[in-house]
């Protein structure tokens, strides 16, 4: 069996998460098990009715570390992409991984807030700035960034390649691919 492990990509909205997440997982589909579990698709099935209060986010949060560690456990390399703003929330997600020898590799996609404003790919930026969208991450709800993560990428500085291969190289390391 192939060795799990759960690959979390934690940030701002519009940072990278889901481009770099899928890219990585369709790549490695080839060699591997892999599964995506992505913020914006399990909200409108695993966790549909949950908001964004910091209680259903945690919940969010959990529900996601609670399906990748059955993956895991099976063989499958889960990639994660939530914006996960708590960190002690994702710290207790990896430490329930890490009790079950399962490797977890945080990764921290990192944009700053004037770069993911810029973008704006869902046009959420602009409502929440305008005060149209309450506790929106970043501009009006706390984002606590990882203190020591596994590989931190900068997507305002590097290319999609550049920012794919550290990970690669972090999962290398790991004997993950
Ligand atoms: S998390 O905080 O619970 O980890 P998750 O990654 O599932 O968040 O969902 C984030 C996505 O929900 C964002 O990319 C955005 O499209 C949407 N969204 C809607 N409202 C908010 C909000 N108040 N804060 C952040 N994201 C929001």
């Amino acid at each position: 069996m192939a060795k799990g492990g759960i690959v979390w990509l934690t940030g701002l909205s519009g940072a990278g998460k889901s481009t770099l997440a899928s890219s990585l997982s369709a790549k490695l589909a080839a060699q591997r098990p892999v599964e995506l579990l992505d913020g914006d698709e399990v909200r409108t099935f695993l966790s549909a009715g949950l908001t964004f209060s910091r209680a259903d986010r945690d919940t969010n949060v959990r529900r996601i570390g609670y399906v990748a560690r059955l993956l895991a456990k099976h063989g499958v390399l889960v990639f994660v992409s939530a914006i996960s703003p708590y960190a002690a929330t994702r710290t207790e997600v990896r430490r329930a991984a890490e009790a079950q020898g399962i490797a977890f590799v945080e990764v921290f996609v990192n944009a700053p807030l004037e770069t993911v404003t810029a973008r704006d790919v869902k046009g959420l930026y602009a409502k929440a700035h305008a005060g149209e969208i309450p506790a929106f991450t970043g501009v009006s709800d706390p984002y606590e960034p990882p203190e020591d993560p596994t590989v931190e990428v900068r997507t305002d500085r590097e290319t999609p390649a550049e920012s794919e291969d550290k990970i690669l190289s972090a999962l290398r390391s790991l004997s993950l691919c």
